[in-house]
C-alpha cells in the first residue's frame, strides 16, 4: 500500500515586510520586485524566533490536521538551510523534544531548497521499507538571518516561514508514488554560503556579509528554467503518467517568471502551476509544504488529484516527488 500525505500544516510569522518598505532603506522598488519576481511582500521572524518555533508550529498545526498525536510519529525529518545551530544539534531533535514526539527519531537534511522533495521520498521509502507508520517532513526556513541586507539582488527575494506534511500509511488508494532526485554538484559555487564551515571558518571579526549567501541569480535561473522542465518530463515518463493527468504542479516558489517560462515553453496554462511568491517570496525548503498548505486551507486539494512537487536550488541539487492526493 502507497504511503500518503496524511495532513499538511504551516505557520508564518507575524510580521510582513512590504517592498515598499524595502525600498525605503534599499535601492529598490516594488515596480521592479514585482515585475522579476512576482512577490509583493514576506514574512520575516521576530529577533527570538529561531527555525525550530517556526518547525515546531507547522508540525503542530500538521498534527492537529491530521488528528494525529506527537507520540505516534515514528521519524521527525526536518529540511533546513537555516538551522538553530551549526552542525549540531540538529533541528529536528529540538522541535522533537518540543513537540513530545517521544518516539521519534530526529534528524535534519541540507539540500537547501529541494530539502522538502529529498524529505518526503525518504519520508515514502522509511514507511514502505516497514521501519515505521508515521513520518512528519518538515521545511523551516530563515532567510531573513542569512542574506546581505546590503545587497538588493537577493535580499529582496526571500522569506521566513514553516510548512509541514505528516505522512503515513495508505488506505488502498494510490498515494506517494515515487521520486526523482539529482545534482549537478559542478554549479556548487552559484548559490553558496562561502564562510563559517570547515572550508572557510568564521573568524572573530569577519565582515558578518561574508558569512551571507550569495548567489549568480542568472545562473540559477537558467538552471531552474532547464530542470524544472526536464524534472517535469522525466518523473512523468518514469511512472507512465501524461502531462495532461496532473491537475496541480507544486515548484518550488523562487520566481513567478520561472514558472511563466516553463509554462511558455511547455504550451501550458500557467494557472496550473501553484504559486504564492507574491505573499511569502521565497522560503527556500519551506516554500513547497507552505505551497500544500495554502492550497489545502482553500480547498484547492481533493483526493485522487495528481500533483506533481519540484524543488530546485542550491547544489545545485534538484528533484521531483508525484503522488496523489
Ligand atoms: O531558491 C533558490 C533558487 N533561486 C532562484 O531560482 C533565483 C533565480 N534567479 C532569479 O530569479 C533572477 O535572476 C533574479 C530575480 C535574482 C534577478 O533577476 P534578473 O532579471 O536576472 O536581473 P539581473 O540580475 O540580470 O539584474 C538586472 C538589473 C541589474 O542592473 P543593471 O546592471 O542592468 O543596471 C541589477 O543591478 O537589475 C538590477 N537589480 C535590481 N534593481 C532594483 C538587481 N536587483 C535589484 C533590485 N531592485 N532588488
Amino acid at each position: 500500500m502507497e504511503p500518503r500525505i496524511l495532513a499538511t500544516g504551516w505557520y508564518l510569522p507575524e510580521k510582513i515586510v512590504t517592498n515598499d518598505e524595502l525600498a525605503r532603506t534599499l535601492d529598490t522598488s516594488d515596480e521592479w520586485i514585482r515585475s522579476h519576481t512576482g512577490i509583493r511582500e514576506r514574512h520575516v521572524a521576530a529577533p527570538d524566533e529561531a527555525a525550530s518555533d517556526l518547525g515546531s508550529l507547522a508540525l503542530k498545526n500538521a498534527l492537529d490536521r491530521a488528528g494525529l498525536a506527537a507520540s505516534e510519529l515514528d521519524l521527525i525529518i526536518v529540511a533546513t538551510s537555516t538551522p538553530d545551530y551549526l552542525g549540531f544539534p540538529s533541528t529536528a531533535s529540538i522541535i522533537q523534544h518540543r513537540i513530545g514526539a517521544t518516539r521519534a527519531g530526529a534528524f535534519d537534511i541540507s539540500v537547501a531548497c529541494s530539502g522538502f522533495t529529498y524529505g518526503l521520498e525518504l519520508a515514502r521509502t522509511f514507511i514502505v521499507s516497514g521501519a515505521g507508520q508515521y513520518v512528519a517532513v518538515i521545511g523551516t526556513e530563515i532567510f531573513s538571518r542569512i542574506v546581505n541586507w546590503q545587497d538588493r539582488s537577493t535580499c529582496v527575494l526571500f522569506g521566513d516561514g514553516a510548512g509541514a506534511v505528516i505522512v503515513g500509511p495508505g488506505d488502498g488508494k494510490p498515494g506517494l508514488l515515487g521520486s526523482i532526485l539529482r545534482s549537478e554538484g559542478e554549479g556548487a559555487d552559484a548559490l553558496i554560503r562561502p564562510v563559517g564551515g570547515t572550508r572557510a571558518p568564521l573568524m572573530a571579526g569577519d565582515d558578518p556579509s561574508k558569512t551571507c549567501m550569495t548567489m549568480d541569480g542568472r545562473r540559477v535561473y537558467n538552471f531552474a528554467l532547464r530542470v524544472v522542465k526536464d524534472s517535469l518530463e522525466q518523473i512523468l515518463s518514469k511512472f507512465g503518467r501524461k502531462l495532461e493527468e496532473v491537475d496541480w504542479i507544486v515548484p518550488h516558489q523562487a520566481n513567478y517568471r520561472i514558472t511563466e517560462g516553463i509554462a511558455r515553453r511547455m504550451g501550458l496554462d500557467p494557472s496550473r502551476f501553484f504559486m504564492d511568491i507574491e505573499r511569502f517570496a521565497n522560503t527556500s525548503a519551506a516554500s513547497i509544504p507552505i505551497a500544500l498548505a495554502d492550497m489545502d486551507s482553500q480547498g484547492l486539494l481533493k483526493r485522487g488529484q495528481l500533483l506533481v512537487t519540484i524543488g530546485f536550488g542550491a547544489g545545485l541539487a534538484y528533484g521531483a516527488n508525484l503522488l496523489f492526493w
